[in-house]
């Protein structure tokens, strides 16, 4: 009977499954750590267009991210006009300016120093584009009208973003992930219903050269691993 059947067990047919013998499977994610070992983050630009269809890629991607209960809770709102980048940018620098003069502690800007960040952030004009990363706190149910319950919002976004900059580090692009705080600025600027919160704001284009880049280390995989 169909009905015993339990409900994760029953759906379609899956064609798309790759299987890959051991020996791949360690190539391929090798190749795959080394690629993502070369990304930074960029904070200089080259004024150098980029195909949009790069960016709707890196989205592509990023919508196939796994999320509670398949609810999808991100919204990518893409700015390519310089006008609207010009407004975006006295908004954020207004808000770091508070950010760097009174609202950080003495530690956050101590951990900041190697990055050598300042309130002052060009790249919201400089880089081709930008890509605000909305995380949706609840849907509206396109019949009743009624709110309905998004799961997880915090994580599945992550994944999601986690995911766009990958595919933007893949294809070639330098991305910085900024988070003006607040930014609610963005709901107002880009016409955005306010049930959508503002996540992160992801700057994306082709890196200035030569990169120049902060002294960073990252842990190795003894610190931030252990099997079991
Ligand atoms: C959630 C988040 C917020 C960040 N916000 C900023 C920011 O506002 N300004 C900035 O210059 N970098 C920002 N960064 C970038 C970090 O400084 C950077 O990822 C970190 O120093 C590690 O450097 P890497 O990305 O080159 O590995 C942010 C990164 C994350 C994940």
């Amino acid at each position: 009977m169909v009905s015993s059947i339990p409900a994760a067990r029953r759906g379609e047919l899956w064609h798309d499954y790759v299987c890959f013998d051991p020996e791949t499977q360690v190539r391929n994610s090798r190749e795959f750590a080394q690629r993502m070992a070369a990304r930074r983050s960029i904070r200089r630009f080259a004024h150098e267009p980029v195909p949009l269809e790069v960016i709707e890629n890196a989205i592509r991607a990023a919508g196939t991210a796994p999320s509670g209960a398949n609810k999808q809770p991100w919204f990518f709102a893409v700015v390519a006009d310089p006008g609207l980048r010009a407004k975006i940018r006295i908004a954020a620098e207004q808000q770091e300016h508070e950010f760097y003069e009174h609202r950080a502690s003495d530690e956050w800007l101590n951990d900041l120093k190697p990055m050598g960040t300042n309130a002052s952030k060009p790249h919201l004009e400089d880089a081709s584009y930008l890509i605000v990363v909305f995380a949706e706190q609840y849907g509206i149910d396109p019949e009743t009208g009624e709110k309905r319950t998004n799961y997880y919002v915090h994580e599945s976004v992550g994944i999601a973003v986690g995911m766009l900059v990958t595919s933007l580090h893949l294809s070639g692009l330098g991305t910085l992930t900024h988070t003006p705080c607040p930014m609610r600025f963005l709901n107002t600027l880009l016409h955005v219903p306010r049930r959508f919160r503002p996540f992160v704001l992801i700057a994306t284009g082709i890196p200035e050269r030569p990169v120049m880049l902060p002294n960073l280390t990252k842990k190795s995989l003894a610190e931030i691993s252990k099997i079991y």
